[in-house]
C-alpha cells in the first residue's frame, strides 16, 4: 500500500519535472528554480558535452548565452552575477539553476540547451514572470504651521496594473481648504505607482481633521484613514492658580504635545515644592502640570519657570513667589520690574526670531503674594481674539 503511494508521489513529481515549460511566477526579491533535466528517453550511449543556458529577458532583450556547464565547471559567461547558482548534477544530465533576489528585469524566457554528441541539441524552455507586490500607504509630510499652501499628506498606490485610481474623501468643512493632485509613474515592471498629494494651508484649523485616501483598482479597493497633523512649537504657556490650596497649573499648546517642566530660576525645586513633570503623549493640544507649595515660608521665595518643550521648540512662562511677611507693595513693584528685565533679556532671542518685540507685563499688582508673567502674553490675547 505504502509502495503504491510512494510510486504515485514519484509519478507526480516526475510529471512536474516534465512540465518545466510552464511559466513560473516569482515575487520581486524572491528566489526561483530554473529547472532543466534532459528527458531519459534522449540519453542512450550518447555523450553529453555541455549544458548551456540562454535568456531573453526584460533586462537582456537580445538572446544572451549566459551560463555554461561542463563536467568540470559551471560558470557565468559574461561577468559575475552571484544570484545565479548551479544546483544540478552534470552526471545526471541535470542543468537546474537557482536564481535569487529576482527583479523585474529578470522576467523573460530561459532556455536550457544540451550539447549531445552526436545526437544534437535538445532543449527545454521556461518562462519566468515577476510579480510586484501591491503597496498602499498614506504618509504625513510633517507640515509646520504657516500660511502658504504646502503638501500635507501623500497617498501612494504602487505595483498596480492597470493603474489604481487614487482620490480623497474629505469632510464638507474641509472641502474648500484643501486640494489634491495625482502623479503616476509607469515603471519598468509595467506597473504604475500613483502618488496623490493633498495640499492646503497648514493652519491650526485643519490640524487633527480626518481625511481618507480611497484607492480603487481591478484587484482591490482600499480606504486608508488619516488624521492631518500640523506641527508647531509650544505657543501659549499659561500659569493658572487653582482655587484650592497653593497649587498652580501650567498649560501649553503645541503639536506634538509639549513636555512641561517646572524649575526655580533654572535650578531644582525646594523640597517643600513639588511638580511632577508631564510627557506630551496624550491627545489634545493642551495639558497642564501642577506646581504645589506645601507651606508658605520665605525659603521658597523666588522666580519659578514653567518651560514647555516639544521637538519644534520651547517656550516659557514665569511665576514670581514672595511669602516674606510684610513685603511692601514697593518691594513688590521693584521685584516685578526686575522680573521684566529678566524676561525681556531671556526672551529677546525668541521674540527677535519671530520678528517682533514686546514687553511682558506685571499683572494687577496688589498685596497678593504671587504674580505670573509670560513672554507671549500678548500673543495669547491675539490668538484668542
Ligand atoms: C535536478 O536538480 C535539482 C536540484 O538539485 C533537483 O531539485 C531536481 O529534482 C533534479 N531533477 C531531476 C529530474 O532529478
Ligand atoms: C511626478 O513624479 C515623478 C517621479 O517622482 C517626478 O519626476 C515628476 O516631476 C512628478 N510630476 C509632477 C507633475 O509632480
Amino acid at each position: 500500500m505504502s509502495h503504491t503511494l510512494l510510486l504515485l508521489m514519484i509519478a507526480l513529481l516526475c510529471a512536474r519535472v516534465q512540465v518545466a515549460g510552464e511559466p513560473i511566477n516569482v515575487q520581486e526579491g524572491g528566489t526561483t528554480i530554473l529547472p532543466c533535466k534532459l528527458p531519459k528517453t534522449l540519453t542512450g550511449n550518447e555523450n553529453l558535452e555541455q549544458i548551456s543556458w540562454q535568456r531573453k529577458t526584460k533586462g537582456k532583450p537580445l538572446t544572451d548565452n549566459f551560463f555554461t556547464i561542463t563536467k568540470d565547471e559551471a560558470r557565468l559567461v559574461n561577468g559575475p552575477d552571484r544570484r545565479f547558482k548551479y544546483i544540478g548534477t552534470f552526471a545526471e544530465h541535470n542543468g537546474t539553476l537557482q536564481l535569487s533576489n529576482v527583479n523585474v528585469l529578470d522576467a523573460g524566457t530561459y532556455t536550457c540547451i544540451f550539447s549531445i554528441f552526436p545526437t544534437g541539441h535538445p532543449q527545454t524552455t521556461v518562462e519566468i514572470t515577476v510579480s510586484v507586490p501591491l503597496q498602499t500607504s498614506v504618509n504625513s509630510t510633517r507640515p509646520t504651521l504657516g500660511n502658504k499652501e504646502v503638501p500635507l499628506v501623500t497617498c501612494t498606490a504602487a505595483g498596480f496594473k492597470p493603474p489604481a485610481k487614487v482620490s480623497w474623501q474629505i469632510d464638507d468643512r474641509l472641502k474648500d481648504k484643501v486640494t489634491w493632485t495625482n502623479n503616476s509613474t509607469l515603471l519598468i515592471s509595467d506597473t504604475t505607482t500613483t502618488v496623490s498629494t493633498l495640499f492646503g494651508k497648514p493652519t491650526k484649523e485643519i490640524n487633527r481633521n480626518k481625511v481618507q485616501c480611497v484607492i480603487i483598482s481591478e484587484k482591490q479597493n482600499e480606504t486608508l484613514p488619516f488624521e492631518i497633523q500640523i506641527y508647531y512649537p509650544p505657543l501659549n504657556v499659561n500659569i493658572k492658580k487653582q482655587s484650592e490650596g497653593l497649587v498652580f497649573t501650567c498649560e501649553a499648546e503645541g503639536n506634538p504635545n509639549p513636555t512641561i517642566t517646572w524649575s526655580r530660576s533654572g535650578k531644582a525645586l525646594p523640597p517643600s515644592v513639588s511638580a511632577p513633570s508631564t510627557q506630551g503623549a496624550t491627545q489634545g493640544a493642551t495639558q497642564g502640570a501642577t506646581l504645589t507649595f506645601e507651606k508658605k515660608s520665605p525659603d521658597v521665595n523666588g522666580l519659578y519657570l514653567c518651560e514647555a518643550n516639544n521637538t519644534y521648540g520651547s517656550n516659557q512662562s514665569f511665576l514670581y513667589v514672595d511669602f516674606s511677611p510684610g513685603t511692601s507693595s514697593v518691594t513688590g513693584w521693584v521685584l516685578c520690574i526686575i522680573l521684566f528685565i529678566i524676561l525681556v533679556t531671556g526672551s529677546a532671542v525668541f521674540l527677535y526670531k519671530h520678528g517682533y518685540f514686546k514687553l511682558p507685563r506685571c499683572l494687577g499688582f496688589d498685596r497678593e503674594e504671587v504674580r505670573t508673567s509670560s513672554p507671549n502674553e500678548e500673543e495669547n490675547e491675539n490668538a484668542s481674539v
